[in-house]
């Protein structure tokens, strides 16, 4: 409707429920054969009384009653692949982010320890993620965790290009993980942490109809050749749903509302060359800015906030010498769907306290910056 299409005659034995300015049928029903048709989007937050709406006719026009449970949904699912896996092995790719985390938790409750989690340390990581992944999900289930920080790290040496750096940690990941994986020689299946609108998005990409602005690696790309069966219990479940899961499940708090992190990790956030100084250094800033976000109480107000590290470097003052360093920049964005965003607008006080700090405890950063880009036309990530 906001870019003027409309229907201009509506089907016999149809009226017209709703209009608005410019357009004739913005909604229209038929009583008789219990049909009825919107042209707009009652789910999104613009519309006001959408889910209103959504709801009379879910349960006043259809008479649906509203019964599904998450602890009905953990019982059904655990049943469900005791029932399929019986007692052969899983194996799962455990990133530490929330999808493949809760996917863990929900095996781990139906299995056991006939799962094994692979985790990949690939040296692009958050500052203290490997351990507290291992402090999670050591005990629910068994853990190998590879460290292959100087594998990725060769690999991406002298790589500036974005697309290519996600190229070569994809296809690394894939190496690396069926490496480990095909030493589970009695192993049957492979979980995923495919959730509902990744399913979406791969048959939407499937049939071309939208392009790939960046290459996302989450579904599809993982060992066809290992003659595994795929189990993805999280596949009927919206990201707010498996949220809910995983607190019932008992996975903490912290990881559970924890901001998106992208697979390829720092290395899209270390604009240019990847090195292991690079990645030490902005491993640091980012616990900084991270930390500070927590103890103001706005880490759950913000979306998704990070440090990016520039591949420039600037002149500085230090006691009396002259430095020269580097540049990082402040990003943290508001949005509901990672379509659009809004940056962040933050107390002058907060960042004066993030940048002294950044700039006093990180070593070898001498300047930062903010970001005050929405997307769009800027993107959350920098490359
Ligand atoms: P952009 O930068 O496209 O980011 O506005 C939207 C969301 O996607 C995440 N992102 C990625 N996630 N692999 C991922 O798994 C990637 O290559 C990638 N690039 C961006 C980004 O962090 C944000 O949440």
């Amino acid at each position: 409707m906001s870019h003027s299409d409309y229907v201009s005659e509506i089907p016999h034995g149809f009226y017209p429920i709703a209009k608005t300015d410019t357009i004739p049928f913005a909604a229209i029903g038929n009583d008789e054969k219990k049909i009825y048709a919107v042209q707009f989007h009652p789910e999104v937050n613009h519309s006001l009384e959408g889910r209103k709406m959504l709801s009379n006719f879910l349960f006043e026009v259809c008479g649906a009653k509203a019964e599904w449970k998450m602890d009905n949904y953990i019982k059904i699912a655990t049943e469900n692949l005791k029932n399929t896996i019986q007692d052969k092995k899983v194996v799962l790719g455990l990133s530490g982010g929330v999808d493949s985390s809760v996917t863990a938790a929900l095996l781990a409750r139906a299995i056991g320890k006939n799962l094994t989690a692979i985790f990949v340390d690939n040296g692009l990581l958050r500052k203290n993620e490997r351990e507290e992944v291992e402090a999670n999900f050591k005990d629910m289930l068994n853990l190998i965790v590879v460290d292959a920080r100087d594998e990725f790290l060769t690999k991406l040496a002298g790589v500036t290009e974005p697309e290519k750096k996600r190229k070569i940690i994809g296809n690394t990941f894939i190496e690396v993980f069926e490496r480990e994986a095909n030493k589970i020689k009695d192993a049957d299946f492979l979980a995923q942490g495919t959730i509902y609108p990744d399913v979406i998005e791969s048959s939407v990409n499937k049939k071309g109809a939208s392009t790939t602005i960046k290459s996302h690696h989450n579904v599809g790309g993982l060992p066809e050749n290992m003659k595994l069966k795929l189990v993805e219990p999280l596949r009927d479940l919206f990201k707010d749903e498996v949220r809910e899961l995983g607190l019932k499940l008992g996975l903490p708090e912290k990881l559970i509302k924890r901001h998106p992190f992208p697979g390829p990790g720092l290395a899209v956030r270390i604009l240019g060359e990847v090195t292991g100084e690079k990645c030490d250094i902005l491993k640091e800033a980012d616990h900084i800015f991270i930390e500070e976000i927590r103890n103001a109480g706005l880490y759950d107000e913000i979306s998704q906030a990070f440090v990016v590290l520039l591949p420039v470097k600037t002149v500085g003052v230090m006691g009396d010498c002259r430095t020269y360093e580097y540049v990082v920049a402040l990003r943290a964005v508001k949005t509901d769907d990672f379509m659009t965003a809004d940056w962040f607008e933050f107390d002058p006080k907060f960042l004066k306290k993030v940048s002294s700090r950044i700039i006093n405890e990180v070593k070898r950063i001498n300047r930062v910056v903010m970001d005050i880009s929405s997307k769009p036309p800027a993107t959350i990530e920098w490359e």
